[in-house]
């Protein structure tokens, strides 16, 4: 990380950045360090950070800019190539990817509007090679309502990523979903701290999850109570009151229809997570 924060000081041109971001790289960017491949930023600026970023991945990296502003355009004298376009733009997108082909890495510092993070990642997931990732930067953006965010709202990236997140999750086939394109390719997703990496499968393409199961002999020998869990301690908490309840009472069976319809637990299970959240709120 040091050592990131040096190249960062270092190189030629101006540039700004979080200083939580310099450990978030160096951990999951290390990997590509010294390897061929073809990394991409959107949002050039000053071109300070194209600098940091030649330096860090070595000489075998072939170093694209994306940038709205065409004056970006006086930085390729210095070995990058720069793309003069709107990320918000799809067919700026389709032209791009049909000049560079697939890619490795994207990392997305433009503009930070929901529609430019949610375009820029919708075009460009199908271009991304095995293995790769796509970086975006500065989503706390998803929770600013100030300088246009408009944020939160439910068409923030951050809000966009829980459809990623189902898409992935029915990788489980207790969900009984159809995987579809995202489900196959999308391999994890993590949240730092203002920023959202999300890798690409090394696979060819992901697969449901098969469930394994060791010592079948010795299933039996263990009740499972995470069906039954909630019933059981309904049950006790009625003993309490009326002391024991054969199964074969009407209070037993009254109990029963109660814990079936729910009525109880989700009341007060709604107002526990309800506290809970008041309190991830403050
Ligand atoms: C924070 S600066 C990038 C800084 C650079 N990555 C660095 O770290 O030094 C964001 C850049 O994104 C560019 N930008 C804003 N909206 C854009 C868009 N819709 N498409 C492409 N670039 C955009 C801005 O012109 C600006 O130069």
């Amino acid at each position: 990380m040091e050592k990131f924060i040096k190249l960062f000081k270092s190189s030629p041109k101006y540039s700004i950045k979080w200083d939580n971001y310099f450990n978030i790289y160096s951990n999951i960017l290390k990997k590509f360090v010294n390897k061929k491949i073809i990394f991409v930023e959107v949002g050039v600026g000053n071109g300070g950070s194209l600098f940091m970023w030649k330096k860090f991945f070595g000489n075998k990296v072939r170093i694209i800019g994306i940038e709205l502003n065409p004056e970006a355009k006086k930085l390729e004298k210095h070995g990058f190539e720069i793309f003069i376009g709107d990320q918000a733009n799809p067919n700026f997108w389709k032209n791009f990817y049909k000049q560079v082909g697939k890619i490795d890495i994207l990392l997305d510092d433009g503009g930070h509007k929901n529609i430019q993070q949610i375009t820029t990642f919708m075009e460009s997931i199908q271009h991304i090679k095995k293995g790769g990732k796509i970086i975006v930067e500065d989503t706390h953006t998803s929770f600013m309502k100030k300088k246009g965010f408009k944020n939160p709202s439910k068409y923030s990236f951050i809000n966009f990523c829980f459809y990623l997140i189902e898409n992935m999750h029915r990788r489980n086939p207790m969900l009984e979903k159809n995987l579809n394109y995202y489900s196959k390719k999308i391999k994890q997703i993590n949240f730092h701290d203002s920023i959202v990496e999300i890798d690409i499968t090394e696979n060819k393409s992901l697969k449901y999850s098969q469930l394994l199961e060791n010592n079948k002999q010795l299933r039996y020998y263990f009740t499972d109570y995470r069906h039954k869990g909630d019933f059981i301690i309904t049950l006790k908490r009625f003993e309490k009151i009326f002391g024991k309840i054969s199964e074969e009472s009407l209070t037993f069976k009254i109990i029963r229809k109660i814990f079936h319809r729910n009525l109880f637990f989700s009341f007060k299970e709604k107002m526990r997570i309800n506290r809970y959240i008041k309190i991830l709120k403050s």
